[in-house]
């Protein structure tokens, strides 16, 4: 009984734990250490969703086991969303699910639909339930690089010729966690035909739809002719409306994927707790106030990480969208790798943030910072990192371990 367990063989130890078990000690040894590692919101659920659950508690027959799918108001208040923001017309029988987060739902879709072997084309780097998902259950990912431009379809399609089986389905996260980058609707109109021509299905996570700062808001997969036949969309309530202890997403789209994952689901769970059900639809059927001031409070993060770190020496391309900025490791320190350069900036300089390798392989030459703490911490890391970068090679000799090999 010694040997590990085939599924957790499969799943190797987490990257960040390292990071977050050197956090913690340095905490423990009283250092103030700036989160910036972890993309888990810090802004308080705005208090009228709040005052909704409160009230829903009160009734008892919410305390009964709720439904699996989702009440029927709350589906039909994503269906009006998608009709709202993005003209994308759902059926809330058929085309929507409520899930217990969006990594619930993606899961879940990947214990639905795959078979054992199957493959599955992932993008690299990307947020890890992508590949981890259906690695899961039992699938065999294909990482692409992940960039939405010109290379990536001709990148599909040699990842197709030279996959047997044919791959099943094509993960996509646009805006994207890690990266930041945002997709266009001509891009998705290239991955639709990709698809429809390859009968390959298309899981979009676009956990980030609200979290954007430009004038154009990133589109949904969905709003492409014909998508609606190999398309499936995951959102979330946990960055747009600051819920993630809440565990409310959906998924959206073709009528036999929204089946097998409801079908899943209805095996495993009974749905969310009813309250939070009902006050999730009303976030939804809101004014959209709540939404322009949760992505105004990440502007301003953004724009201060951004200017006070370049001040420090630490130039970063402003992310377009999502709580993240993907940063290049600076130049004298990207031989170390970005596991190591994040270990040395929690003792250097008392800054947290996510190794790029924990997305995957070609994100090593990476850091993801989260825009997870307020101005005036975000301006305190980038002082302190100034101090570190301003360190001189010789004082550097003692921390920087001389055995990295990457
Ligand atoms: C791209 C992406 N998808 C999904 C999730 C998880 O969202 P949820 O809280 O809805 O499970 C996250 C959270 O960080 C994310 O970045």
């Amino acid at each position: 009984m010694s040997e590990e367990f085939h599924k957790v063989r499969r799943l190797p130890p987490y990257v960040f734990e390292q990071v977050n078990r050197l956090k913690a000690s340095a905490r423990a040894a009283g250092a103030d250490i700036i989160d910036l590692g972890m993309g888990n919101p810090d802004l308080p659920t705005p208090k009228g969703i709040v005052d909704k659950l409160c009230e829903a508690v009160q009734d008892p027959r919410t305390h009964r086991y709720s439904a699996s799918k989702g009440i029927p108001g709350l589906r039909r208040a994503q269906a009006q969303y998608y009709a709202r923001r993005f003209g994308v017309k759902l059926n809330p029988e058929t085309q929507v699910v409520a899930t217990l987060g969006s990594k619930e739902g993606f899961a879940n879709m990947a214990q639905a639909i795959t078979a054992p072997g199957d493959v599955v084309l992932c993008p690299d780097p990307t947020y890890p339930i992508h590949a981890f998902g259906f690695i899961m259950s039992g699938g065999v990912i294909r990482s692409i690089q992940a960039r939405p431009d010109d290379s990536f379809i001709p990148a599909l399609e040699r990842a197709v010729r030279h996959s047997i089986p044919k791959p099943l389905a094509l993960i996509l996260n646009y805006p994207s966690n890690p990266t930041a980058h945002v997709a266009t609707l001509d891009f998705y109109r290239d991955i639709v035909a990709f698809a429809r021509k390859h009968e390959i299905i298309v899981l979009s996570d676009l956990a980030y739809s609200e979290i954007y700062f430009d004038e154009t808001p990133p589109p949904s997969v969905l709003q492409v002719p014909g998508a609606m036949d190999v398309a499936v969309e995951f959102t979330s309530m946990s960055k747009t409306f600051s819920m993630p202890g809440w565990r409310i997403g959906f998924a959206v789209g073709n009528e036999r994927l929204i089946a097998a994952l409801t079908r899943v689901k209805s095996y495993l769970d009974y749905g969310a707790f009813t309250p939070i059900q009902v006050a999730a639809t009303a976030a939804l059927n809101g004014d959209g106030s709540d939404i322009t001031e949760v992505r105004s409070i990440y502007k301003r993060r953004r724009d201060v990480l951004v200017d006070s770190f370049a001040r420090a020496g630490w130039d970063i391309p402003s992310p377009a969208a999502t709580m993240f900025a993907w940063a290049p490791i600076p130049e004298r320190f990207r031989m170390l790798g970005s596991l190591e350069f994040s270990k040395l900036l929690i003792e250097m300089a008392d800054v947290a943030v996510a190794p790029g390798i924990g997305f995957g392989e070609h994100g090593d030459d990476y850091v993801r910072i989260a825009l997870v703490e307020n101005e005036h911490r975000i301006r305190q890391a980038a002082r302190s990192i100034k101090r570190f970068l301003a360190t001189k090679e010789e004082n550097l000799h003692n921390v920087i371990p001389l055995n990295v090999h990457r």
